[in-house]
């Protein structure tokens, strides 16, 4: 199937703002979660047709300290790494397999410790 682009910028943000101060992201912007537990971006994933999919979290961390987060997806959640990217210019991927559902899916990503999350700039599902 397609894939398709999800900005964070334009999700549901709980703790965090959109910037644009770091090269590289994609849409007009990215997300700055809080650097605090449970800080988190909320997108709906729509799909035409149930089945599986892989989720593809696009991201910075210019630290060098891992900073995970819970995946939620439907409420089902599973933990992913968001180690250093090197830069906060430097954009990856860490990617998620999901069983979406016909119709609006809720995919969640929630900052797991005191150092937040990365910075986020799309989710393609
Ligand atoms: C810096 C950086 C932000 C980042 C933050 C962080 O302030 O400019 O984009 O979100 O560090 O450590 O989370
Ligand atoms: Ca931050
Ligand atoms: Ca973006």
């Amino acid at each position: 199937a397609p894939s398709n682009d999800y900005q964070a910028e334009d999700a549901t943000i709980s703790q965090g703002v959109v910037e644009s101060n770091h090269a590289g992201f994609t849409g007009t912007g990215f997300v700055n979660l809080d650097n605090v537990v449970g800080s988190y971006v909320e997108f709906t994933v729509n799909a035409a047709t149930a089945g599986n999919a892989t989720l593809a979290f696009r991201f910075a961390n210019g630290t060098t300290v891992n900073r995970p987060m819970a995946i939620a997806v439907n409420g089902t959640t599973v933990n992913r790494d968001f180690p250093g990217t090197g830069a906060w210019t430097t954009w990856q991927e860490v990617t998620v397999p999901a069983a979406l559902n016909a119709g609006a899916n809720t995919v969640r990503a929630t900052s797991t410790t005191a150092n937040g999350g990365p910075n986020l700039d799309r989710l393609s599902a």
